[in-house]
């Protein structure tokens, strides 16, 4: 029997772990998956409410590191993952995404000589500000397996001379948890208990520090959204971080009626407003995809982005941080002129199949 841990930290880990879970279950007999939480998100619909929907069953291990600075998270996730490491001895570390549970545990397992693998390797912002981009290029540089979710991801691997018999283009396994949850999300009541209609509102999230942790920025981002509260409703998801600013700089009370503040929103219900919303806004990654498998145009409010396939191919649409270029676009979207879309390569459900069978073949 070989013994697997995979890591999730952070809101966007979780339903990418979830396919690979229910995946491993068809080689029960050969292959014990367990789930380490790092605790690095831990308020209840950051964290409890994704396991819930997402019928994961409780962590096998929480580490309940909490919030802290880069240093301070990343190393007390290290200390305590190392301590499973030792008590376990596991066959192979998987790690999702680009937070800094992903690091740390990979840094860990790798020190350990155990081999790791990285699903959504490859993704480069080229912005090394980001504390993301500096995870995702570690990570990918000590990792196994690359499993990569769209060409751009080999591209980058290869010119930074990773070996190609290590890099894996097998989908996306977001895209998998989405459609694994379809028929939920087609049946949440979210719309009807938030008194919305289809296309009748505007979805936005924001929690990148370039955005939201400076008093002017998150001011005129929420200002220029409320410009807007006319035509459509507002609906924003706000994030701890973003509230807790919010909240220091006195920020947000004078906006529209129209401007719905709600607590973070669980999986089903989240995707559900996104499939209904007219259009996003958002400095979020995974919503960058999500949009473009569900045909929704997304405007991201960042300088870049690590995930150029929702550009060229999907609906996203790279605003940048001047927020007074959202007028043109959302001009365009209102008018009916939305750019044409489809959907990558390999975002088809069975990214997860394809991953478990590469390391299964591997290790088994
Ligand atoms: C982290 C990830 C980011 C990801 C985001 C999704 C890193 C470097 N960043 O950013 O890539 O897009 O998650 O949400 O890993 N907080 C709570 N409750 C929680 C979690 C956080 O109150 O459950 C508050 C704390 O005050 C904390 C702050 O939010 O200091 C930021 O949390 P943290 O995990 O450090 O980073 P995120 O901004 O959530």
């Amino acid at each position: 029997m070989k013994k697997i841990i995979s890591i999730v930290g952070a809101r966007p880990n979780f339903m990418k772990i979830a396919p690979i879970h229910f995946e491993f279950l068809k080689y029960r007999d050969s292959v014990q998956h367990l789930i380490c939480h790092t605790g690095q998100h831990y308020d209840e619909k950051m964290s409890k409410i994704f396991f819930e929907e997402l019928n994961i069953s409780k962590p096998d291990f929480y580490l309940g590191v909490g919030s802290g600075s880069h240093a301070v998270q990343t190393a007390a996730i290290m200390i305590e993952f190392e301590k499973v490491v030792i008590a376990e001895e596991p066959d192979l570390v998987i790690v999702v995404g680009d937070v800094n549970s992903t690091i740390a545990c990979s840094l860990v397992a790798k020190k350990m000589n155990i081999p790791v693998a990285h699903v959504e390797a490859g993704l480069r912002s080229f912005d090394r500000t980001m504390p993301e981009e500096i995870n995702r290029i570690l990570t990918d540089s000590i990792s196994d397996f690359l499993f990569v979710t769209e060409q751009s991801g080999i591209n980058n691997l290869k010119k930074e001379g990773v070996d190609e018999s290590k890099i894996f283009f097998t989908g996306n396994v977001m895209i998998d948890s989405l459609v694994q949850n379809l028929s939920k999300i087609n049946s949440s009541s979210i719309l009807s208990s938030l008194g919305l209609k289809k296309d009748d509102y505007i979805l936005c999230t924001l929690h990148r520090p370039t955005n939201v942790d400076n008093k002017e920025s998150l001011e005129k981002i929420l200002m220029t959204i409320n410009s807007y509260a006319e035509k459509k409703k507002i609906v924003f998801p706000v994030h701890p971080r973003t509230r807790a600013n919010m909240k220091e700089f006195g920020i947000g009370t004078d906006l529209s009626p129209n401007f719905l503040f709600t607590d973070p929103i669980g999986y089903i219900d989240f995707l559900c407003l996104i499939k209904n919303a007219s259009f996003i806004i958002t400095d979020s990654g995974g919503i960058q995809e999500e949009t473009t498998f569900l045909g929704v145009p997304c405007l991201t409010l960042r300088n870049n982005t690590e995930r150029p396939v929702t550009i060229t191919t999907g609906t996203n649409y790279l605003i940048g941080t001047d927020v007074s270029k959202l007028d043109s676009v959302i001009t365009e979207i209102l008018n009916g002129k939305m750019k044409k879309a489809s959907i990558p390569a390999f975002w088809d459900g069975k990214a997860a199949e394809r991953i478990c069978s590469t390391l299964t073949n591997s290790i088994l």
